[in-house]
């Protein structure tokens, strides 16, 4: 571990100071503190004054924050909608600005002004009408990052339906599950589409899942084009079947502050995935004001998320920040390096894209194909560049500084979570010099601490991190399962949010992420929970017994190794095909991204005599080194002979 005063030394060589100073809405470290403070000091009447001056509300909160023994709510009284805020109050002046571009893995291209991306999703929006669906019903959406999907949210947003989506590259076990568990009346989903030259089949997923969980939920289509789709009467339809309605006939309704807007299934600590619940005005408002004063959009800027849509990130910074700034935002559909490691400085280039944000994987992956690839492309229309979802280590930051941003570019390595919402900690763009890799200051209204195990406050150690208060982007509950919520966010009540990360905050009171605290495994940044995997694996005929552990990965960051127990009855001669078969098994049960790594076949695995796996030891054999240490509690102190 390092600590900061040792980072400090490293970096003292270099001063990370973009070449070209640009103006921000924060342009001094005098004028963060203080408006911070006053956020900290004051934050009902920080909220408060940020949420009137950025949204339009059909009715006026008359209370701003409101805590109950269980519960926390923000604006109360107020009502508003989420699509008439990314939308709607655009059109008086920007109707004919570009919402959106969009460019698939083919080439083929599509661009929406407000005033078209507004009929698109007021028409889709009498279409889930059609289903009689009503405010606060659950609809799942399972599309690619298209422009379908930004309408579906947007439309499901306009009528008080909250929306769910599912990743594109969820397997149909993982989809179903999710289905089920949101009660979900409606599917929205497409043919499917191309990533890596490959044909995802949306659809037939769809149809798998549906049989695989008994599902009785209607199915709602978008027919691409791209491949014939098998219709189930009664229970499949074609958007294209409703008819166009006038846009007179448009009614708008307005929901209150803490109507709820959507669920995110994300992997946690236990073996079950857990739906974040979401609620519209705060998410609203801290999604706006990261992307207003971190990655300072304006009207000028064409902003590009590379996330997908079905992560907490797509959501905040491809849909609701930019667009209810009324920024043009562009979305690629496909894989990153498809055909060649040039595709996305093409499509900078191409499209003159001002800021990206992206994450450490893809850059790594960039930064392994070759700055060749970034220098055939005239990156000059780029001005910010943003990191989320995982560490970024120091080299790999440097080449996003230097070869990318050709040093003229801030980064902002943005640390949150699917629970929070929104960016919780950030460099912010005004702030140079930056120090690679460090998650650096809380948001305005963010109060972090780092604290040992009885909660005392640490400097330059290593320790938790917590956040002292709700902030109105956090999510307000676990569906159905309230009680989680509490336990694993809020266990001293709603005091002390429980981020499940570990920390270390420098003397210059700056933030660096050290990875989680708990069984959660990030890969590529997709979060993965070892307990999840490990009864997926548990399930199998041929599985006994097993364990799961993160190693590090050049360019994933970390991945995935597993220690698998046979059966007796199980052939053990063929041990590569059955790695193989087990390999295969967790792709298709989770998703590809969630492939092992690293599969070891054992007799048994390292217990304590009390029957705990000892997990640490299984980190080191995995990266092929025996166990050292305090081995007493082993029940069989032998055991790594036999696995070495
Ligand atoms: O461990 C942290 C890591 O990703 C986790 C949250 O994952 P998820 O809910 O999927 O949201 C990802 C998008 C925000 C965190 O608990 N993480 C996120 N951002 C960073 C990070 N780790 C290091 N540095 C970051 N910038």
């Amino acid at each position: 571990m390092l600590t900061s005063s040792v980072q400090n030394l490293l970096l003292s060589s270099r001063q990370y100071t973009p070449s070209i100073k640009r103006k921000y809405r924060i342009n001094s470290l005098e004028e963060y503190e203080s408006k911070w403070k006053e956020s900290v000091e004051n934050p009902e009447a920080f909220w408060s004054k940020e949420a009137k001056k950025h949204m339009s509300w059909a009715k006026d909160f008359h209370t701003v924050f409101s805590q109950g023994k269980s519960s926390f709510e923000w604006f109360l009284g107020g009502e508003l909608n989420l699509s008439y805020n990314c939308l709607d109050r655009h059109l008086e002046r920007k109707s004919e600005k570009i919402a959106l571009i969009w460019e698939d893995e083919k080439g083929n291209s599509k661009k929406f002004t407000f005033s078209e991306l507004h009929k698109e999703v007021c028409q889709m929006a009498s279409v889930l009408k059609s289903f009689y669906l009503k405010p606060k019903d659950v609809v799942t959406i399972y599309l690619s990052t298209s422009p379908e999907l930004v309408i579906s949210m947007l439309a499901c947003a306009r009528i008080g339906v909250v929306h769910n989506v599912v990743f594109a590259g969820f397997s149909p076990e993982s989809l179903g599950a999710r289905i089920k568990a949101s009660s979900s009346k409606l599917v929205i989903t497409s043919d499917g589409f191309y990533r890596r030259e490959k044909f995802i089949p949306l659809k037939a997923t769809v149809d798998e899942a549906f049989q695989k969980y008994s599902l009785k939920s209607s199915v709602l289509v978008f027919d691409r084009k791209a491949e014939k789709i098998s219709l189930k009467t009664g229970r499949d339809f074609l958007v294209s079947d409703f008819p166009s309605m006038k846009l007179e006939d448009e009614s708008l309704d307005f929901f209150s502050s803490e109507h709820p807007l959507f669920l995110m299934y994300t992997s946690g600590s236990t073996g079950v995935p857990k739906g974040l619940l979401h609620t519209s005005a705060g998410y609203l408002l801290g999604a706006l004001l990261t992307s207003y004063y971190l990655f300072n959009l304006t009207d000028e800027d064409l902003f590009w998320c590379t996330a997908d849509i079905g992560w907490i990130t797509g959501h905040s910074y491809i849909v609701y920040g930019p667009l209810s700034l009324g920024t043009s935002i562009f979305l690629y559909e496909g894989g990153l390096q498809t055909p060649d490691p040039g595709r996305l400085w093409r499509l900078i280039e191409k499209y003159k894209i001002t800021k990206l944000h992206t994450a450490p994987t893809a850059i790594r992956l960039c930064r392994q194909a070759g700055d060749k690839w970034v220098k055939k492309y005239d990156l000059s229309s780029l001005e910010l560049l943003g990191s989320v979802g995982e560490s970024i280590n120091q080299k790999t930051w440097e080449w996003y500084f230097d070869v990318v941003g050709g040093g003229q570019c801030p980064i902002l390595d943005t640390w949150w979570q699917t629970e929070t919402g929104s960016t919780m900690l950030s460099a912010f763009p005004g702030l140079a010099p930056f120090k690679p890799g460090c998650a650096s200051r809380p948001f305005f209204g963010v109060l972090p601490k780092v604290v040992g195990s009885s909660g005392h406050p640490l400097l330059n150690t290593k320790g938790s991190l917590i956040l002292e208060h709700p902030v109105p982007s956090m999510a307000r509950t676990i569906y159905q399962d309230h009680a989680r919520y509490e336990k694993e966010y809020w266990p001293e009540g709603f005091l002390n949010y429980k981020t499940g990360d570990a920390a270390l905050q420098d003397e210059d009171g700056e933030i660096w992420i050290h990875g989680r605290t708990d069984d959660v495994i990030n890969v590529s940044g997709h979060r993965l929970s070892t307990m999840e995997i490990e009864s997926f694996l548990s399930a199998n005929e041929l599985i006994a017994e097993a364990s799961c552990v993160s190693i590090e990965d050049s360019l994933t960051g970390q991945a995935l190794c597993c220690f698998v127990i046979l059966r007796e009855s199980t052939c053990e001669k063929n041990a590569e095909g059955i790695k193989s078969l087990i390999s295969n098994y967790i792709s298709s049960s989770l998703g590809s991204f969630a492939k092992p790594k690293k599969i070891f076949l054992l007799k048994s695995l390292p217990k304590t005599r009390s029957g705990k796996i000892l997990r640490r030891t299984l980190r080191t054999l995995a990266e092929g080194k025996k166990p050292e240490g305090d081995l007493s509690t082993l029940e069989d102190a032998t055991i790594f002979e036999s696995i070495l």
